[in-house]
C-alpha cells in the first residue's frame, strides 16, 4: 500500500510537540453494514455519507519523546476528565497504524479531546474523534516526516488511517458527500480510504437541514463492530448488500436530477433495511423505541398533508435524522418542535453541504 514510507526515505526530526484538529460527524445516506471477515475494515459495500455541520469532536495530541524504548503510553482526557474506558480502542487504533506512521513508536501520547454535541445525546462519536485523531497524526507526520506532504496525499492518508479506527470515521475526513467503498459507477472509488463524491450534484442537495431527535440518549445495546460481525451469517446480507449496489447507482442520478422525493425515499429504505437486517441477525436486536416509531409515522403523515420534503434516517440506534432542503426549512421546523419535541429527550440541529 502506497502509505507505507520506507524508513530509510524519512528524515525523521525528533521534537515534542501539540497538535488539535477538529472533525465532523456524518449521516451515512448509503449505509455501511457488514466489513470482510479476514481482512482490516474492508466493507462488504459501498457507502455514501454526508457531514454534518457544527456536529464535530476536538482533538488535542500532546506528544512527547519516549525516554526508554518500549510500551506505547496514552492518556486520554474527554471533556477534562481522564477517560481509560477509551483506551482499549485507541491503544488499538496506534497498532493497526504503526505499520504506516512508524516515527509514532518514539513517542508518548496524551490526548484530549471533546464533543461539539452532548456526550449522552447518542450520537455516535467515532467517527469524529477517530477522524480528527487520524488528522492529528498526519499533521505529525508533516511537521517529523516530510515537510512537502501534499494537500490531496494528506487527507487521503487521514482518511486510510481514520479508516482503521472506525469505518465511517474515514468518511468524516472531508466536507459535502463523501463516499468509501468501491462502486463501479464511482471513478475513484476504493475500500480504502473515502473520496469526496465526484459528480454533478443538483443545487437542492447543496444545503440540506439535519434536525436530530435524539429519542434515546443510553448507550447501544449492540456495537457496532458486532453488528458489522453478524452481518457475515445474516441469510439477507448478500441481497443487502446487492441493494446497497443498486441504492448507489440511483443516487448517482437522483443527484444529478435534482428529486428530492426520490433522494429521501431512497435514504429511508436505506435506513430501514439497515435496522432489518439488525433485526434478522442471529442474535437479533430491535434498536427503535416506541418513540422513533411514533416519529416515523408522524413524518409520513406530515408529509402527505402538507406535500413537503421531509424524510427521516437512522443510524444503528434509537434516534432520527430528518433531512429536509433549505428552502423549505421554515414551516418544517415549527412543526417539528410543535409536534414531535414531545417524543425526544433532546433536538440538535445541523445541516449538510
Ligand atoms: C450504521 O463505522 O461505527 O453508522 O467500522 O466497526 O467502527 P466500525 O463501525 P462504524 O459503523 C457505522 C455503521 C452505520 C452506517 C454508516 O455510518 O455507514
Amino acid at each position: 500500500m502506497f502509505f507505507y514510507r520506507k524508513k530509510n526515505k524519512c528524515s525523521a526530526v525528533i521534537s515534542n510537540g501539540i497538535i488539535t484538529k477538529r472533525s465532523h460527524s456524518n449521516i451515512a445516506l448509503i449505509k455501511y453494514w457488514g466489513k470482510h471477515k479476514k481482512k482490516i475494515q474492508i466493507p462488504l459495500n459501498s457507502s455514501i455519507s454526508l457531514s454534518l455541520k457544527g456536529v464535530y469532536t476536538v482533538t488535542r495530541l500532546i506528544y512527547y519523546i519516549k525516554k526508554k524504548k518500549g510500551n506505547l503510553s496514552i492518556r486520554i482526557f474527554f471533556s477534562g476528565k481522564e477517560k481509560t474506558s477509551f483506551l482499549p480502542k485507541t491503544v488499538e487504533f496506534f497498532r493497526n497504524i504503526l505499520f504506516y506512521c512508524s516515527f509514532l513508536k518514539d513517542y508518548n501520547f496524551i490526548i484530549e479531546t471533546y464533543n461539539t454535541f452532548p456526550h449522552s445525546s447518542g450520537i455516535a462519536s467515532s467517527a469524529s474523534s477517530m477522524s480528527s485523531l487520524a488528522l492529528c497524526i498526519m499533521e505529525m507526520e508533516k511537521r517529523l516526516v516530510s515537510s512537502l506532504i501534499k494537500k490531496d496525499f494528506f487527507f487521503k492518508k487521514a482518511s486510510f488511517l481514520a479508516r482503521l479506527g472506525s469505518g465511517s470515521a474515514c468518511r468524516s475526513i472531508y466536507s459535502g458527500l463523501v463516499v468509501w467503498g468501491y462502486h463501479k459507477s464511482i471513478k475513484g472509488s476504493n475500500n480504502f480510504y473515502a473520496i469526496p463524491y465526484p459528480y454533478m450534484v443538483h443545487s437542492i442537495f447543496r444545503k440540506i437541514e439535519d434536525t436530530i431527535l435524539i429519542v434515546d440518549e443510553k448507550p447501544k445495546s449492540i456495537l457496532s463492530s458486532k453488528g458489522h460481525q453478524l452481518m457475515n451469517e445474516n441469510p439477507y446480507s448478500r441481497e443487502r448488500f446487492k441493494c446497497a449496489n443498486k441504492n448507489m447507482d440511483r443516487l448517482i442520478s437522483i443527484l444529478k436530477i435534482g428529486d428530492f422525493q426520490e433522494f429521501g425515499e431512497l435514504v429511508e429504505h436505506e435506513a430501514l433495511t439497515l435496522h432489518a437486517m439488525i433485526m434478522t441477525s442471529n442474535p437479533y436486536f430491535l434498536l427503535m423505541k416506541p418513540n422513533t416509531i411514533k416519529i416515523i409515522h408522524s413524518v409520513w403523515d406530515f408529509r402527505m398533508q402538507n406535500k413537503k420534503n421531509i424524510y427521516f434516517t437512522l443510524d444503528a440506534g434509537a434516534n432520527i435524522h430528518l433531512l429536509y432542503p433549505f428552502e423549505e426549512k421554515k414551516f418544517i421546523k415549527k412543526w417539528i418542535y410543535s409536534d414531535l419535541f414531545s417524543f425526544c429527550k433532546k433536538i440538535i440541529e445541523s445541516f449538510c453541504y
